[in-house]
């Protein structure tokens, strides 16, 4: 048993860091063979992170649909309160979090760091292997944190509720919790197959007060264009989008529209994880040299890399940022830098991003989040600025490694959090080949409680790989809308 004088040793070997000072709490209480690192509430950041700031050059304008110009705040007005479009267009590095969000991330934030010692055990790697936990908020996932500040900047500003999609249902659940934390309604289409898949994930949203329709449907002329075409259509993100965005836009201010990921402010909300894991591993003494997180939309990803981002660009830091991607649905390392539409009908702005193509049909992959054709701006910048890497992993290997993730640490992933693992695995692994000491952080971005199925399919061998054909990529992006 190591006593608190051999704590101080090891705190004296640990590299001085970057100025946070919780190095006290290192010294005063941390043992060396400490798993899990907390802090305190006060240490809820204040500010999210904005990496436009820091980007070496700034984002390509999103364009109208018809006119193929620059929109302005003014066109974004009838899906957005403004509170949201200005930070969506801000270049200011730091923005302040109203206390009143600040007092609902206090019952989950912050979320804890923990060292997977018995992981690296049965990886039997000598990387040091650490994940920041987000499944402890109350919806189960990461997508708590953007929720509670996009129905904040609503109630604000006037509107009685929100519309949104769902796939796998967090996102979704998340934005029901905090539609009712803050007394508005909440308007969910959930995409068809997890509508019939997951019912409790319906129920837990309605638990919430929201309404849930499974999309396609017959409420919009969006969803009844579909099913004038296709009347079993399974449906998918795409589709629930134009929905919600359609009642949003039909419905002159009282509603507004709500997404779970992708744009800007989104990713900014998501920063809180980032600061907070700087915090964390300075307490444990160590530095990560590389970041890993699962990208569907890229929000999770963004939140944890991108405040380890700013310490590289601004403190001359070198941790790789490692995004993980499904290998059926690899927008960034197989999709073409191109503007594209956010929805299958092609109702939203022109976004320039990595895409498969906004008629891209998701394969049956159980990690609903991450079947998205295309990619947040910020993340499809960095990329093409050779500032992250990117990796795509097949659905086999996931379950695999969330299954040996959970017999070691004890915690069922997300199917889209189980990318995360499995990307940690691999450089732990790769660590373990080249016998270097490396230290990894990824993001446990969701719990996998309401996800069931799709282990039971894994388990009982329902599962295979899916490679996204070529050909199927080569058609849909004959559909690219041109711009001038
Ligand atoms: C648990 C979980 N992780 C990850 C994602 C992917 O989204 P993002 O890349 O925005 O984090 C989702 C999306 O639904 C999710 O539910």
């Amino acid at each position: 048993m190591q006593t608190r004088a051999d704590a101080a040793v090891v705190a004296s070997r640990a590299p001085v860091s970057h100025n946070i000072g919780f190095i006290h709490i290192r010294e005063k209480y941390l043992m060396s063979d400490d798993i899990r690192f907390d802090l305190p509430q006060s240490a809820i950041p204040e500010q999210w992170y904005n990496v436009q700031a820091d980007l070496p050059r700034p984002l390509p304008p999103v364009l109208h649909p018809g006119t193929h110009q620059p929109v302005g705040p003014d066109d974004l007005a009838p899906l957005f309160p403004m509170g949201l479009i200005m930070q969506e267009v801000s270049r200011d590095r730091w923005i302040e979090i109203p206390e009143e969000i600040r007092e609902i991330y206090k019952l989950w934030r912050p979320t804890p760091l923990m060292r997977a010692r018995r992981l690296e055990r049965a990886l039997d790697t000598p990387a040091h292997i650490y994940y920041k936990y987000e499944g402890v908020s109350p919806s189960g996932s990461h997508k708590l944190n953007t929720a509670t500040a996009q129905t904040y900047y609503n109630k604000q500003e006037g509107v009685s509720g929100l519309t949104t999609e769902t796939g796998a249902g967090q996102w979704g659940t998340a934005l029901a919790q905090a539609c009712s934390f803050f007394d508005m309604e909440c308007i969910v289409y959930m995409v068809r197959i997890s509508y019939e898949q997951k019912p409790y994930r319906r129920a837990i949203m309605q638990s919430f007060g929201a309404s849930v329709t499974a999309s396609p449907s017959d409420t919009t002329d969006a969803g009844n264009a579909i099913l004038s075409q296709d009347p079993d259509s399974s449906g998918s993100l795409g589709i629930a989008i134009s929905e919600a965005v359609e009642v949003a836009a039909k419905s002159g201010g009282k509603y507004k529209y709500a997404l779970g990921s992708v744009l800007n402010h989104v990713l900014m909300h998501q920063t809180v994880i980032g600061q907070e894991a700087l915090q964390q591993m300075e307490i444990a003494g160590e530095y990560p040299d590389v970041v890993v997180g699962p990208t569907g939309g890229g929000s999770n990803f963004a939140g944890i890399a991108l405040p380890f981002l700013h310490q590289n660009l601004a403190h001359g830091k070198r941790t790789r940022l490692l995004g993980v991607e499904p290998a059926a649905c690899p927008s960034l390392t197989r999709g073409v830098y191109a503007y594209d539409f956010g929805d299958a009908v092609g109702m939203t702005p022109l976004v320039k991003m990595y895409t498969l193509g906004h008629g891209f049909v998701p394969p049956p992959l159980h990690a609903g989040g991450l079947r998205y054709h295309g990619m947040a701006s910020i993340i499809c910048e960095l990329w093409d600025q050779n500032l992250l890497d990117m990796v795509a992993i097949p659905q086999m290997e996931t379950f695999s490694a969330a299954i040996t993730f959970a017999k070691a640490e004890g915690i069922v992933a997300a199917p889209e959090a189980a990318h995360g693992i499995a990307g940690a695995i691999r450089e732990a692994l790769a660590a373990k080949e080249a016998g270097q000491e490396r230290v990894i952080l990824f993001n446990l971005c969701g719990h996998g409680h309401f996800d069931m199925s799709a282990y039971d399919a894994y388990l009982a061998g329902e599962l295979s790989n899916y490679e996204y054909p070529q050909a199927e990529i080569d058609r849909a992006m004959e559909a690219l809308p041109q711009i001038g």
